[in-house]
């Protein structure tokens, strides 16, 4: 089921105007409904048509277009489920932190009721600059979510901080507000939540270990819809080649073991733990302190099982903290993940049938129920992996608020 949300994404006047063509096309791709308004600065850099062609909507470049009754600005705030301005200039920024609407894109955005979400681009002494610092300062406080530029040579040969963000970056965070938007305003109290995610490795010598097909994935999107929607959020991950999430502290592990300290030193100061991870549950006896060299014959390795991270928090657990697990089963799900539930002593199980090519391992997308205590079985459907996140913290937030 593609995604169709309604999308603003206003352009200004910055020579990374044309990376919002690339951004544009992408969302589009995605299943979105965009809406392009461009400064007259931008319409300088790129034409209205390229963006025309590629939303396939009309675009907005000012205020008063014949024939419509009803100002555009108006007609899109009531449709628009989130403003993004990609790439964003410190004109147009300090404009929308003092309230100044004298164009098109200005307007909107003092009509515009939903996120905002804002990639700066421009030169580095510029971003440096007091009173642009200042106008971000205030458009954060008032909740203006930022895709912070990045650091490198902008386009008027001078190096530092000030470039658009990269485009997948930018559509990723824009995914990651559309999909906790209702968990934002259910307006939970922040908590500490340690989320883990990805596989663990176990050494069978300098250059082998034992793995699993864990990307991330899911574990990652967990984390950034939980920072996204306010929570002081703990990353613990094992190797993956997903870049940190925004918003989050990020611890890195290797082995079950570095896992296992990991999450009991977060645990102590945590509301809420999801083991996401797939860990290991054996690993070679020994580890060959040199690279093992081929025999004539087979190689057999030995192997013992790595500490039950989950059963040992158990133990540890205080009132008011509480522990959700996953259960990747390839058969007999629902009995699976509830056995593991009581064993585990955990508070919620998310069965994951990771026997299925379409969910589960490696996809973006995934497919859980949520098994509780109480005999509750609470199915969360497929979505992205960023939606279901999304999903499993309102499920486990209307739960604790019983
Ligand atoms: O990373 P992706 O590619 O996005 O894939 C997502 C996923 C399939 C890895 C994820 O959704 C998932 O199902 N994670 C749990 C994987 C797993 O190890 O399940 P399990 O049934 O073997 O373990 C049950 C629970 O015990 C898990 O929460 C696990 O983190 C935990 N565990 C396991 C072993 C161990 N030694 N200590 C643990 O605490």
């Amino acid at each position: 089921m593609p995604n169709t949300s309604c999308i603003a994404l206003g352009v200004t006047g910055s020579i990374a105007a044309y990376k919002a063509a690339d951004l544009t096309s992408k969302l589009v791709q995605a299943g979105h409904d965009v809406h392009v308004l461009m400064t007259g600065s931008a319409c300088e850099l790129v034409q209205p048509q390229t963006f025309l062609t590629l939303s396939r909507n009309p675009v907005t470049t000012q205020l008063w277009n014949l024939p419509t009754w009803q100002p555009e600005h108006i007609a899109l705030a009531d449709k628009a489920e989130i403003l993004v301005v990609a790439p964003a200039t410190a004109n147009f920024i300090g404009k929308l932190a003092n309230g100044i609407a004298d164009d098109a894109l200005s307007t909107y955005a003092l009509s515009h009721t939903g996120p905002v979400l804002v990639a700066p681009a421009m030169n580095p002494r510029m971003w440096q600059h007091p009173a642009v610092q200042a106008n971000v300062k205030t458009l954060k406080a008032r909740g203006v979510v930022f895709v912070e530029p990045a650091e490198g040579r902008v386009a008027c040969g001078e190096a530092g901080t000030g470039r658009l963000a990269d485009v997948p970056e930018i559509q990723r965070a824009i995914e990651v507000q559309l999909a906790c938007r209702s968990l934002k305003k259910s307006k939970q109290s922040p908590k500490r939540i340690v989320i883990t995610a990805g596989p663990t490795r176990e050494a069978i010598d300098p250059v082998r270990f034992l793995s699993n097909r864990s990307s991330g994935k899911m574990g990652y999107a967990i984390a950034e819809v939980a920072a996204a929607a306010g929570h002081d959020t703990v990353l613990i991950s094992g190797p993956v080649a997903l870049p940190p999430p925004a918003g989050c502290r990020t611890i890195d592990v290797t082995s079950a073991a570095e896992m296992a300290a990991a999450v009991k030193a977060e645990f102590a100061e945590a509301d809420l733990l999801i083991m996401a991870a797939a860990v290991a549950d054996y690993r070679p006896a020994d580890c060959a302190s040199d690279k093992i060299k081929k025999g004539e014959g087979n190689l057999t390795l030995e192997l013992v099982r790595t500490e039950d991270i989950l059963r040992s928090l158990a133990d540890l657990k205080k009132p008011g903290q509480a522990i959700l697990g996953f259960a990747a089963e390839t058969r007999d799900l629902e009995t699976n993940a509830i056995a593991k539930l009581k064993a585990k002593k955990l508070d919620w199980i998310a069965a994951n049938d990771v026997g299925r090519a379409d969910i589960g391992f490696e996809s973006d997308r995934n497919e859980i129920t949520l098994f509780a205590t109480d005999g509750t079985a609470t199915p969360l459907g497929r979505h992205s992996k960023l939606q279901l996140a999304a999903k499993l913290l309102e499920a486990v937030a209307a739960r604790k608020n019983r």
